[in-house]
């Protein structure tokens, strides 16, 4: 990604869907591994067992299509945005990480009094200091 080429900045928040398990994220994880890097995606995904919160770092196009795909994935439901910035001024995240956070970490994002924007984002942040990730 050259530092001219649009960057979109985008953190959502989705509930595991009734029909899957814990398989499907080793599955998700699988993908998300081999096509991230190769987009030029950076990131994070946690999950708590039931929710996942992901951000996506890159490119406008490729983090666009990869959003598109992601709202017709039929292993999550109820997307939530909590921040989608394009040309955002925060360094790019580095790398792509992923990892399991705990039970209630998720919790400051739920229902319309959850955190939004920018202080969602440091939330997230943070949650994905505290856990325990890899890449
Ligand atoms: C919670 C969640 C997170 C996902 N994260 C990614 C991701 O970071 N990268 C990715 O390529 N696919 C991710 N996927 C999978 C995509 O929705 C999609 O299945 C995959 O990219 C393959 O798309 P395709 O079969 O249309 O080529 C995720 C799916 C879910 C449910």
């Amino acid at each position: 990604m050259t530092s001219t080429e649009p960057r979109l900045q985008h953190l959502y928040l989705s509930h595991l869907a009734p029909a899957f398990d814990f398989g499907a994220f080793k599955l998700i994880l699988d993908v998300s591994r081999l096509r991230n890097p190769a987009a030029g995606i950076s990131g994070a995904l946690i999950f708590d067992g039931e929710r996942f919160c992901q951000l996506l770092d890159g490119p406008q196009a490729a983090v666009q299509a990869l959003i598109d795909r992601l709202g017709t994935d039929r292993r999550h439901v109820g997307l939530t945005v909590l921040h989608s910035s394009a040309n955002p001024t925060a360094k790019p995240q580095q790398g792509w990480s992923n990892g399991y956070c705990g039970a209630n970490d998720l919790d400051v994002f739920a229902g319309e009094d959850g955190l939004r924007g920018e202080a969602a984002l440091a939330a997230f942040m943070a949650i994905v200091a505290g856990s325990d990730m890899s890449d």
